[in-house]
């Protein structure tokens, strides 16, 4: 057995010999500008780049796509940017300082992984990864870096969640057990959620194929699987880790959740009948070790209730609604005299946090530690669809998933 200077010792030196793989830090100035490469520029891509060139003193410098038209699209809006079509020749860029992944879920590891060994600072989409063994090793390489990583969980910006932190710690909101949330969509009849229209110059000759394909079984071109990846299991974690990821981070920043300790996920492809693997219709129950449960709902064909979060304690319940500000409403039982009341405190720029930490060395509002707890949530969740069964957080550590 190793003594506690010993055990101190091997893990420091392990700590120290991984921080040698990278460059050091640059410092940067106040009124340096900050040099920005992007990494899949699809849809979210194109979000994240308009947010980043109107961050004051940032160069939006490069961007890596594997398909020809994101690289043109980016060219008509930044007309000075380099594109390339392999993104290990923008890693290469010296004069990056951050980068920003937004690829389909099944290569955000590589992307991740790569930008740090890069020495770059990185802006990674949400789900951190596509698997809990990914998780694991994104995590490693994160802790084991000095580089700033943000995910892509904006929700964390908000001014709902300073909020609610606020009233939980003032005890305005008592013991929580229960924690319910809720996202839904409709469509028009014959059109499915998510579907997207396959480009006329979305050809083997404009995209690099086998780069999409990151390890996955080979087979010739797809330009159905490559623009809608969301709908497979292999690229995809389906609408748990598309949206439910978002309110799930949020629940847990807001009461400091540990990882879930069990989770059952029950649903179906029952509105989309279009061929596609990942459900439509979902229900899930995470169990939390602070006696907590916490259930997220989602469906595809039914929009009412739109997306929110419900919080209830002994002496209060707080009420979120997506990019509003939050409600409070005291529980008379244990609080006669409170109020009703309504969060105030402005939202953030969850890119603007990232470019300042960037300069500043501090950690960002979603850190990698949050990236991962909800990853584990959505892993373990889906882990048990498949299943049809609960799934511990011991047996989802212990899966090794296949494609
Ligand atoms: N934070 C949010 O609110 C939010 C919203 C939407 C999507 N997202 C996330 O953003 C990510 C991208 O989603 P999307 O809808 O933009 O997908 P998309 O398919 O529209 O875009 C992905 C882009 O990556 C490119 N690409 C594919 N393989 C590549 C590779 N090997 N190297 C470089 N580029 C590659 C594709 O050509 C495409 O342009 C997903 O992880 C998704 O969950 C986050």
């Amino acid at each position: 057995m190793l003594t506690h200077t010993r055990r101190t010792f091997l893990k420091q030196a392990a700590i120290g010999a991984a921080a040698l793989a990278y460059p050091p830090s640059k410092v940067l100035g106040a009124n340096d500008r900050v040099r920005v490469g992007m990494i899949g520029v699809g849809d979210r891509g194109n979000d994240l780049l308009d947010q980043v060139v109107k961050v004051p003193n940032v160069d939006l410098v490069a961007m890596a796509d594997i398909y020809s038209r994101r690289r043109d699209q980016a060219k008509s809006k930044v007309p000075n940017i380099q594109t390339v079509d392999d993104y290990r020749r923008l890693l290469d860029m010296k004069e990056l300082d951050g980068v920003i992944v937004a690829s389909p879920l099944h290569i955000h590891t590589r992307h991740f992984l790569d930008t740090l060994a890069a020495g770059k600072d990185l802006y990674a989409e949400k789900t951190m990864t596509w698997s809990i063994p990914e998780a694991d090793k994104c995590l490693a390489a994160a802790k084991s870096s000095d580089r700033v990583v943000q995910i892509g969980l904006q929700h964390e910006s908000s001014g709902a969640l300073v909020d609610t932190k606020q009233l939980i710690k003032d005890g305005a909101v008592g013991k929580v057990t229960h924690v319910e949330s809720w996202m839904s969509r409709n469509t028009p009849h014959g059109k499915g959620q998510w579907v997207r229209p396959v480009p006329s110059d979305c050809t083997p000759q404009n995209v690099d194929w086998g780069a999409f394909l990151n390890g996955r079984p080979d087979r010739p071109f797809d330009g159905f699987k490559l623009i809608n990846w969301r709908l497979f299991w292999e690229f995809s974690g389906g609408n748990c880790a598309e949206n439910m990821v978002h309110q799930i981070a949020w629940i847990m920043s807001a009461l400091d959740l540990p990882l879930p300790s069990g989770a059952y996920m029950s649903g179906g492809v029952f509105s989309e009948k279009d061929g596609r693997e990942v459900p439509d219709t979902i229900a899930v129950t995470l169990d939390y070790p602070k006696d907590i449960v916490v259930t997220w709902q989602s469906m595809f064909s039914n929009r009412h209730y739109e997306l929110g979060d419900r919080i209830f304690g002994s002496d209060g319940t707080i009420e979120h609604h997506l990019e509003q500000p939050i409600q409070y409403w005291p529980e008379k039982t244990n609080r006669s005299t409170g109020e009703a009341l309504q969060g105030k405190t402005p939202n953030q720029n969850h890119m603007q946090n990232w470019v300042d930490c960037i300069r500043t060395r501090r950690t960002p509002k979603a850190p990698v530690d949050l990236g991962y707890a909800s990853a584990i949530a959505v892993h373990m969740a889906n882990l048990s669809y498949k299943k049809k069964q609960r799934v511990t957080l011991e047996e989802a550590k212990a899966y090794v998933p296949e494609y």
